[in-house]
């Protein structure tokens, strides 16, 4: 396959290159390259970035799938760009936190059209379990969310401890509705991981307090889910039904909004922390949003307003996360890279509604917003994946 004329992020910096690729991998990329047999796709005037990498997302399969599973989800993500996902442990009734849960997803994931990978649920007893599973990454949950898997501080730290360093634990470290209750909560996780020595990945950060906070252990990076700068509370007390705004952490007030919007700088990483839950479930109190199909979008039309560089997407979106997660061969657009690229153009205005999604929540906080930016092509491991219809 031959990309033509992609402004593509490479390197640093957005660049207008012809990419080559075989197979899964890319293998040329240059100012010119001349196709012999390929499939030429032509990217003049689109921009093309590292295949996006969610680290935080809820994909309830199994056991809940009537609100999304891996076949759904994985449309919803490469509909939003994303190539790959890092699916959460609180699935209900069996949490991800045996071999044996860990290996029935892996199984049940082979059916997804993009990469699923998995957080592996840390409880008070079982570190055996971890030991035998060796998942790749581990969730740790300090405050109460949908789920039961909160642990102990003391419990905590001992997973912190005994699970290798150079693999990565996400934490949800907030617990409360207060936005001290989150940054005591953020606090309690940083002391903990420096008692442990080692990095720890602090996710869905909402207010900057929490950021500045976590950012005093060298070996702490952060995320923060989209509805925590493009929501506010005094606007989502309007949503009908009002439970919809419902989410964990809740939604913060404008002036905490405005606070996060200064510590761009300072957020590692975007996370979706796609929750989707049936309408019907949220009236009776879920918390949590569906994310995959209007995160980037929300930057892209920010960019679009001049609040945010294609730098900072590219690097919060792809290459950011692959270093969290340290993962080889992930996002970047570079020689010997997996060919993960998501195609976006940036003139297409559309309108957000929740009945056009592919996840099965069918409903968004963000109905009605109209945006300008859009993914029209996510390529995952050298193939056409999604193609926008419209
Ligand atoms: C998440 C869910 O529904 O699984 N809900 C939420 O409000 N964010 C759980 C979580 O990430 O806390
Ligand atoms: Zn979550």
């Amino acid at each position: 396959m031959l990309i033509k004329n992609a402004n593509a992020y490479i390197n640093g910096k957005f660049r207008i290159r012809d990419i080559l690729i075989n197979g899964e991998q890319i293998v040329k990329i240059a100012y010119c390259i001349n196709a012999k047999n390929e499939e030429i796709i032509d990217a003049n005037g689109l921009i093309a970035l590292p295949g996006l990498i969610e680290i935080h997302a809820h994909l309830r399969e199994p056991g809940q799938e009537q609100k999304e599973d891996f076949l759904s989800g994985s449309r919803a993500a490469l509909a939003g760009g994303y190539c790959l996902v890092y699916d959460m442990p609180n699935n209900m009734p069996k949490p991800t936190i045996t071999k044996e849960a860990l290996e029935k997803k892996k199984m049940l994931a082979k059916n997804a059209l993009c990469e699923i990978r998995f957080h592996f649920g840390a409880t008070k007893n079982n570190f055996v379990e971890v030991r035998n599973a060796k998942p790749e990454s581990m969730k740790i949950y300090l405050g109460k969310t949908t789920g039961n898997l909160v642990i102990k501080s003391n419990v905590a730290l001992k997973h912190m401890k005994n699970f290798p360093k150079g693999k990565q634990i996400i934490v949800h470290a907030q617990d409360g509705e207060t936005v001290e209750d989150a940054q005591t909560g953020v606090q309690t996780a940083i002391k903990l991981a420096k008692k442990a020595t080692r990095k720890i990945h602090i996710t869905h950060t909402s207010t900057a307090k929490e950021i500045e906070l976590a950012k005093k252990w060298k070996l702490a990076t952060v995320d923060t889910a989209p509805h925590y700068l493009f929501l506010n509370k005094e606007e989502a007390i309007k949503m009908k039904p009002k439970e919809k705004m419902f989410v964990n952490p809740p939604l913060r007030n404008k002036k905490e909004v405005a606070c996060m919007w200064k510590e761009l700088e300072k957020i590692d990483a975007i996370g979706t922390d796609h929750a989707p839950h049936l309408l019907n479930d949220k009236i009776k109190g879920a918390h949590g949003f569906p994310g995959l199909e209007t995160a980037l979008a929300l930057f892209l039309d920010a960019h679009s307003k001049k609040k945010i560089s294609l730098d900072w997407i590219a690097t919060r979106f792809s290459e950011n996360p692959a270093k969290i997660m340290k993962l080889n061969k992930y996002g970047k657009i570079a020689n010997g890279y997996f060919a993960n690229i998501t195609l976006v153009d940036l003139r297409k205005v559309w309108i957000v509604k929740g009945k056009n999604l592919y996840s099965k929540a069918k409903w968004t906080p963000f109905e009605g917003r109209v945006l300008k930016g859009k993914v029209v092509k996510t390529i995952y491991k050298g193939k056409v994946v999604f193609t926008e219809s419209v």
